[in-house]
């Protein structure tokens, strides 16, 4: 079997066409010629040696692990706890309490999509806490999907570098974080307050995996790798995925191609949008 795999530009081409389908992401040539040593791993991995062989495989065998190991190494993951953490400060102070009410425990779902490997949920999940009594105000629910199988192993685990949490408040890191060796392990009972699963934000049964609307969507940095059309159905999707009224957080490069009949900006915060 070959060791290395001299895949040609049309043959690159092919397969960014294939995952741009299949995902939304564009990769052009010049972007999977960084990934050539990934995916040389993935042929070896299946035993495969030509393209002929691979693009056959993953177009009409249709093999999911193929696949998945296929969007895996070509989705770029990038994040870390805290990232533009001004938006969890206005989820938590701001928008939240507007959700309480006397005598009742009202509950609030919120949806992180993409949530890569979980430093952006349990981010939102920290601020919360740190935001005194609104835990006990309000039942959360909160749910991290990510197209990357091997990130949502990651946010499952939820250990971590010190890297990812050098961000982080010290007061937090020092309350929700055991460190294990040169890691940072976070507390049991976060992992076990949140749900995460593997999910294409295409996918049209995404709704039903999910269990209905939510009132919160966080959506960073995944729509900055979208073409305009495919932005365009990605804020179609999260607007039938949330509740009326609810609020969409975005990133501060994601904003545009909103269709301005689905959403409009809420007058506090940065890059915060509310449900028409
Ligand atoms: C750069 S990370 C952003 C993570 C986090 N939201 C943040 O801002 O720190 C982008 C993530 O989007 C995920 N992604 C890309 N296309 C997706 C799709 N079609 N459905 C769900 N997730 C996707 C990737 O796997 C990756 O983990």
């Amino acid at each position: 079997m070959a060791n290395k795999i001299d895949l040609t530009q049309e043959e690159l081409q092919k397969l960014g066409d294939f995952m741009h389908k299949a995902t939304g992401n564009k990769l052009e040539v010049h972007k999977l010629l960084r990934f050539k040593r990934k995916i040389e791993e993935i042929f070896l991995k299946h035993h495969i040696d030509t393209f002929g062989n691979f693009y056959h495989q993953l177009r009409f065998m249709k093999s999911p692990e193929l696949v998945q190991d296929l969007t895996n190494a070509l989705t770029v993951n990038e994040t870390y706890f805290w990232r533009e953490h001004e938006q969890f400060l206005t989820l938590s102070k701001e928008i939240l309490p507007k959700f309480v009410t006397p005598n009742k425990l009202e509950k609030v779902r919120i949806l992180v999509a993409p949530c890569s490997s979980g430093e952006e949920l349990y981010s939102i999940m920290l601020s919360i806490l740190d935001a005194g009594n609104l835990i006990e105000k309000l039942n959360i629910e909160i749910v991290g999907i990510d197209i990357d199988s091997a990130m949502i192993q990651k946010a499952k685990t939820g250990l971590y570098t010190k890297r990812s949490v050098e961000k982080l408040p010290k007061h937090l890191l020092e309350t929700y974080f055991k460190q294990v060796g040169s890691l940072y392990q976070i507390d049991k009972t976060l992992i076990d307050s949140a749900r995460f699963l593997q999910a294409n934000i295409f996918d049209e049964n995404l709704s039903e995996s999910l269990g209905g609307e939510y009132d919160i969507i966080f959506s960073r940095n995944m729509l900055i790798y979208f073409n305009a059309e495919d932005k365009r159905s990605c804020f179609g999707v999260f607007h039938k995925l949330m509740e009326p009224e609810g609020f969409l957080f975005l990133g501060h490069a994601d904003t545009n191609n909103m269709d301005k009949k689905l959403f409009t900006p809420v007058s506090y915060g940065f890059h915060i949008f509310k449900k028409i």
